[in-house]
């Protein structure tokens, strides 16, 4: 990646990218606190939410911070878009004050794709619809390599849920199977088909087929706010059939993990004795997410390594 480059998807890195960027933040996390830079010094950048987020937006407010820079959130019901103006052009009106980067989340796939082809600005993809969401596939993998032993091409990883409508199950899965990661996927049927999906990947018709021999279970929310129709029956349903009960963590190996990108949902993606309990690593992606955007920030600015 030269040093204008976006990260759109996550297929934008190569590996060796990957690897070098999870080096970077092995070495933030152990300095914690004192993983403090210059490296934005002086420069500010925007953080474009046309959707809601509680753990991207403030890890990259942050990780802006952490490098010396100034965060600039962008909020929709304060801006001009509510005098029509639309969001491509909003974008491109926050483009031209020169920002070091744009950090950019929006409902749709296409407003990203298109103004990349334009922007000067490097992007960073925070979610776009329910296409890609690279950073969570860089914090979730990380967290998967520092939480299973020899994690590699060996390693069994199931996914449950609204495979279809997740941006962040496409973006891990590509990394994954990329990674040579042998990847399982259970839900409803309506949700497990998506067109993307490797032909490597194993469809399982429930998470008990195969929960005893995986080494982490990546547990997905039910993206109701993407579907057309009613595709879930009910959520008691869905509990019993996908959710991470106790009954069913019970069953895991005991090294397996637990992770969930968030947010999520207590007794419909996950018991909360669960999410709480000792295989949770939920905590972790969202504490992993601070140092992998400052190595990603580092990374664009600094350019290619
Ligand atoms: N995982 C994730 O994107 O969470 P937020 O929507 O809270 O940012």
């Amino acid at each position: 990646m030269s040093k204008c480059a976006h990260l759109i998807t996550i297929a934008d890195l190569t590996l060796s990218q990957v690897e070098n960027l999870f080096r970077v933040a092995t070495s933030y996390t152990h300095q914690g606190y004192s993983a403090v830079t210059d490296v934005l010094r002086g420069k500010s950048v925007p953080l474009m939410f046309f959707e809601s987020s509680t753990r991207t937006r403030i890890s990259f407010e942050m990780a802006v911070g952490r490098h010396g820079g100034t965060p600039l959130n962008f909020r929709t019901r304060s801006s001009s878009t509510q005098k029509g103006e639309s969001d491509l052009d909003s974008v491109r009106t926050v483009a031209a004050m020169d920002p070091a980067i744009i950090v950019l989340r929006h409902g749709s796939t296409g407003l990203i794709h298109e103004f990349a082809k334009e922007s000067k600005v490097p992007l960073i993809n925070a979610g776009n619809g329910a296409e890609e969401h690279p950073t969570q596939a860089l914090i979730d993998i990380f967290t998967l390599s520092n939480s299973v032993d020899n994690f590699g091409p060996k390693s069994k990883i199931l996914f449950i849920g609204d495979i279809e409508h997740s941006r962040v199950a496409r973006s891990d899965i590509s990394l994954l199977s990329r990674l040579g990661v042998q990847i399982y996927i259970s839900g409803p049927p309506k949700l497990v088909h998506p067109s993307w999906l490797p032909s490597s990947a194993i469809i399982v018709s429930s998470p008990d087929e195969i929960i005893s021999e995986v080494d982490a279970v990546v547990a997905l929310r039910i993206q109701m706010e993407r579907h057309q129709s009613t595709l879930l029956d009910s959520k008691d349903q869905y509990f019993s059939e996908f959710g991470l009960t106790v009954e069913r963590a019970k069953n895991m190996r005991a090294e397996a993990v637990v992770l969930h990108p968030g947010p999520f949902n207590r007794g419909i993606e996950i018991a909360s004795e669960v999410a709480d309990g000792p295989r949770s690593r939920i905590l972790s992606q969202v504490r992993n997410g601070l140092y992998i955007r400052m190595a990603l920030i580092e990374f664009l600015i600094e350019g290619s390594q």
